[in-house]
Parts: C-alpha cells; sequence; structure tokens
C-alpha cells in the first residue's frame, strides 16, 4: 500500500481527504493539533502534534511516499483579517518545518495548499472581476499575512523541484465548503456562515450579511476539492493550478440560495462595518481543462443543499443538547 500523510487531518478538507484516500486503498496517516470535530477519522494512524515545530515534522514525514500539506491556521474573511501576526508567524513555521522534513525524509512527492488569496488583490476591485488565471499572480500584491505566506510557500515549492528535485504539487482553492466545516465560532467562511444564520432565522426574520452583499466570489463543494487534489497529486503538473469552480455568484444571491432551501422568506440586513475582502473574485479554469482534463462541476444549488441540512441537524443537536443540560 502507498503510504501517504495528510497535515490538518484534524480540518475541514484534510478530513474529507483522508476518507477519500483509505477508500481508494492508500495507507494514511493524519496529523494535527485537534481530532475531527464533527466525525471520527478513517486514518490508519492519527497523531496530535504541533507543526510549528521541526521535530514533529521530522517525525510524522517518516516512510511517507506522499504529502497533501494541509495544515494551516485558517479561516473566512473574519478571521484571516484580524490576527495578521499571528497566521502569518504560525504557517511559516508549519510550512517550513514541513518543506524541510519532506526534503530530509526523502518524500516521493510534495502537495501545498494555496489559496485564491495570493492573488494580486487590485485585480479584484470590482464585483465582475476577470477571472484569476494563474499567470496573473506576480508581480504580487497578496491578501496580508495569510495570502503573503501561501504565495512565499509557491515559490519555496518550485526551488524544491529546481535544487532539490522533490516532486511539488500546488493548489490555488477557491472558497471551499461543504458539510463537517467549519459553521461558527469565528472561523466560518460565507456559505457556512449564511447556511447558520439562515437556519436560526424565523421565518420572515432578518439575517445579517457582511458588506452590501454585491461582493462575488466563487464556491468550491468538498467533493469537487478532494477530486481535484487527488487528481493533481497524481498528474505530473507541478506550477501553481487554480481549483474552484467558475460559476461566480453576489453574496447576496448565496442568501437567495439558502433562504430557498430552507423554505423560509428572509429579508438582508447589509452590515459594511464588517470584513470584506476584496470586492470580487473568480477562478479562470482553461488551465485545469488542459492539465488534468477535468474541473470542478458541482454547482452551488446543488452543494448547497447537503451543506445546508447538515448545518441545520448540527444546530438543532446543540439546542437538544443544550436543553438536556439545562434539564440535568
Ligand atoms: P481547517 O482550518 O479546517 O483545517 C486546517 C487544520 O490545520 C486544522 O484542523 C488545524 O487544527 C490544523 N493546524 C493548524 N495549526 C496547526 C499546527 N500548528 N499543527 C498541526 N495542525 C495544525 O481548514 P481547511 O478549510 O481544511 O483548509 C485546509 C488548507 O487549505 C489550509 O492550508 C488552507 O489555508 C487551505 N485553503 C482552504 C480554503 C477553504 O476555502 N477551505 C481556501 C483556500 C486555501
Ligand atoms: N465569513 C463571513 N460571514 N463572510 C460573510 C458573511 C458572514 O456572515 N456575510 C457576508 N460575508 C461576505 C464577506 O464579507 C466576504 O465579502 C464574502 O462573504 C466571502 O467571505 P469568506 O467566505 O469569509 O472569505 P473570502 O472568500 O474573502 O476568503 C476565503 O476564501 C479564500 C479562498 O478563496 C477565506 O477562507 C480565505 O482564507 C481563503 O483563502
Amino acid at each position: 500500500m502507498k503510504t501517504v500523510l495528510v497535515t490538518g487531518a484534524g480540518g475541514f478538507i484534510g478530513h474529507h481527504l483522508v476518507n477519500f484516500l483509505v477508500g481508494r486503498g492508500y495507507w494514511v496517516r493524519g496529523v494535527d493539533l485537534k481530532d475531527p470535530e464533527y466525525a471520527a477519522t478513517a486514518a490508519h494512524e492519527f497523531i496530535r502534534g504541533d507543526l510549528r515545530l521541526h521535530d514533529t515534522c521530522q517525525a510524522v514525514t517518516q516512510g511517507m511516499e506522499e504529502v497533501y500539506h494541509l495544515a494551516a491556521d485558517m479561516g473566512g474573511i473574519g478571521f484571516i483579517s484580524g490576527s495578521h501576526a499571528e497566521i502569518t508567524l504560525n504557517n511559516t513555521l508549519i510550512s517550513a518545518h514541513m518543506a524541510k522534513a519532506a526534503r530530509d525524509r526523502g518524500v516521493g512527492r510534495f502537495l501545498f495548499s494555496s489559496s485564491a488569496c495570493i492573488y494580486p488583490t487590485n485585480l479584484q476591485t470590482s464585483p465582475d472581476v476577470t477571472p484569476l488565471s494563474e499567470d496573473m499572480a506576480w508581480p504580487a500584491f497578496p491578501e496580508e499575512g495569510y495570502g503573503l505566506e501561501k504565495i512565499y510557500m509557491e515559490k519555496l515549492c518550485q526551488y524544491m523541484t529546481e535544487d532539490w528535485r522533490i516532486p511539488t504539487r500546488v493548489v490555488r482553492f477557491h472558497n471551499v465548503y461543504g458539510p463537517l466545516g467549519t459553521y461558527k465560532g469565528g472561523r466560518e467562511k460565507a456559505p457556512a456562515a449564511i447556511c447558520r444564520k439562515v437556519a436560526l432565522c424565523p421565518d420572515g426574520g432578518e439575517v445579517e450579511v457582511w458588506g452590501d452583499g454585491l461582493q462575488t466570489r466563487s464556491f468550491m463543494y468538498i467533493d469537487d476539492c478532494v477530486e481535484g487534489l487527488f487528481r493533481l497529486m497524481q498528474s505530473e503538473y507541478s506550477a501553481p493550478l487554480n481549483l474552484g469552480t467558475d460559476e461566480m455568484i453576489s453574496i447576496n444571491e448565496l442568501v437567495d440560495i439558502a433562504a430557498e432551501i430552507s423554505g423560509k422568506r428572509v429579508t438582508k440586513r447589509h452590515d459594511t462595518s464588517k470584513p470584506q475582502g476584496v470586492r470580487g473574485r473568480n477562478s479562470d479554469n482553461t488551465l485545469i481543462r488542459q492539465v488534468l482534463g477535468w474541473e470542478p462541476r458541482i454547482m452551488i444549488r446543488e452543494g448547497l443543499v447537503p451543506t445546508y441540512r447538515w448545518i441545520e441537524g448540527e444546530l438543532a443537536r446543540s439546542q437538544d443538547e443544550g436543553v438536556l443540560a439545562a434539564a440535568e
């Protein structure tokens, strides 16, 4: 069996990826600061460890043929715009130590999870933004902190291949959503946050939306995300590649879709004092179609249904538990 390490295996994408890889017959080791929050891991071995530390990275890469490096201090725009120093420092330590461990342990392939946050913010100032193609990344003007570490690490992957002959893969995720993703607590991204707000809203009530809601994004469902990760790892393509849909929608439309799924009538209350990030963002999928002969295909109307139902179920469950705890 091929041995694979998934860092960040206690997180949203990592947890789903572990399931996918185990299902494909890989021997999987997961590592994270924490266990997966909402379901048990399928990993053959799960190590609780801090990847900011050199020795942890050396230990977990031992004997691993492929590494999917997903661990990061990460969240939606509210989180990543709120603590630049902490996030930049944590992610730099994690990624640099993982890169060194990949070299020291001679791993066969190393995949780094980058982000659409590396794209120049000055190219994303309008809701009807030109879709971002891979060659638009430089000259760089990434999102502060989080985006800066990602683009630095993209370059390090290139150097690792050029200087050390380690095959690297770099994926630029566009906003990923789905069941088992963070939906409360401050790190949640727009799809989960909006589903939570709509689920908690009474019929005819108000939902708070950050910004004027005209800002745009493309959203990728988790099943497409893990499939794309796997396909890229198997490919021979080592330059950065977008992984997202090219279905651009406004945040107001996202709220409307969530409301439709819920069967409720809701009114939007826009709050322009909240973090908004770039004004518009979409993925140009020309290159992924050429390289992989495939692209994410699950549209938001389809993927938001299981996401909404899962969040609605979690909220109902935690309410039940709260009622039970209060009665005890
Ligand atoms: P997530 O927060 O659910 O998972 C990241 C995991 O990394 C968490 O479980 C966290 O505990 C772990 N981690 C953080 N610091 C660690 C440390 N010091 N040691 C060990 N583990 C540590 O996030 P996700 O959505 O699954 O994202 C996975 C990767 O994809 C990240 O690198 C993220 O930056 C990137 N990404 C995600 C998206 C998205 O929309 N989800 C978009 C762009 C990029
Ligand atoms: N989080 C959140 N919560 N966003 C909201 C909300 C809400 O309740 N209401 C409206 N929004 C708006 C935000 O203001 C922003 O304009 C848009 O929805 C998208 O917000 P996020 O999903 O939080 O983040 P993002 O798309 O700006 O960036 C995310 O995706 C990147 C990859 O594309 C982040 O997760 C980054 O870390 C990631 O790299």
